[in-house]
């Protein structure tokens, strides 16, 4: 990746991590909602960032009761071609471990339609969901982004051409290693955020950590170098066993 600082926050264990994470969050939800009386989030889905969905809706915790909810609107980095009840629902995810435990407006609540049987459709649909939403510059106030083992973000997986979509704002690709569609927000729309943050844990990661951070420019083979905000921030927030493969 082209020489240039990176905000990499490396954190003992995956607790400590989805705790800062839960910070960031619950601090940068309240700015947005300071500055522009709403906020506008990009989830991203998978296994990492349940826990700090969790924190996020556990009153006992310091986060919760820090962000009005009535003013978040949230959406999704990407989605399985699934229903919304299937275990492998990124919705379904969200809904479990957060959404029953806020008081956020169901019309605040734009999810991917993974139900639809034209994945091209579901996007299609997405796509005119985030254009009625974002009247302005589209603008995500904070894209939360997990990482593969093989270096993909949101499903923008290594060697498809939606890692070069310039046009664009949702797209569903067909993923060959999943045998399987996927709905996903592209470069295109991801790069014009305010605030970008990677979350990754474990050591089954460190290698794509290292090929992204460290490695040649080579975005068809490690999408999450896509990933490089117009004019935002971008955050790396990973656990020790993810950067033990990092040299710098
Ligand atoms: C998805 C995600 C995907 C995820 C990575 C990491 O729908 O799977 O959005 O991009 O962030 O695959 O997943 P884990 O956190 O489960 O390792």
């Amino acid at each position: 990746m082209a020489q240039h600082l990176i905000d990499l926050r490396v954190f003992a264990d995956g607790a400590g991590l989805a705790r800062a994470a839960a910070e960031e969050c619950a601090r940068r939800a309240a700015e947005a909602v300071r500055l522009r009386a709403r906020v506008s989030i990009a989830l991203s889905g998978g296994s990492t960032p349940r826990r700090l969905f969790t924190l996020l809706a556990d009153p006992r915790e310091p986060f919760r009761d820090r962000i009005d909810w009535r003013a978040v609107h949230l959406f999704w980095g990407d989605e399985r071609h699934v229903p919304p009840d299937h275990p492998e629902s990124n919705f379904r995810m969200v809904r479990e471990t957060l959404l029953e435990a806020v008081e956020i407006s169901e019309e605040n609540v734009h999810r991917i339609h993974g139900e639809e049987p034209d994945a091209a459709r579901a996007a299609a649909l997405y796509e005119d969901e985030l254009r009625a939403f974002f009247t302005g510059e589209p603008r995500f106030d904070l894209v939360l982004l997990g990482l593969g083992a093989d270096a993909h973000t949101a499903s923008l997986f290594p060697g498809t051409a939606v890692v070069r979509e310039r046009e664009r704002w949702v797209a569903a690709p067909w993923v060959e290693t999943l045998g399987s569609f996927r709905i996903t927000l592209t470069p295109a729309l991801l790069n014009r955020a305010e605030a970008l943050i990677f979350l990754v844990q474990g050591e089954e990661k460190a290698a794509a950590l290292r090929a992204v951070l460290e490695g040649e420019n080579d975005p068809d083979r490690w999408p999450a170098q896509v990933i490089r905000p117009e004019n935002g921030e971008l955050v790396w927030m990973v656990d020790g066993a993810a950067a033990g493969g990092l040299t710098k």
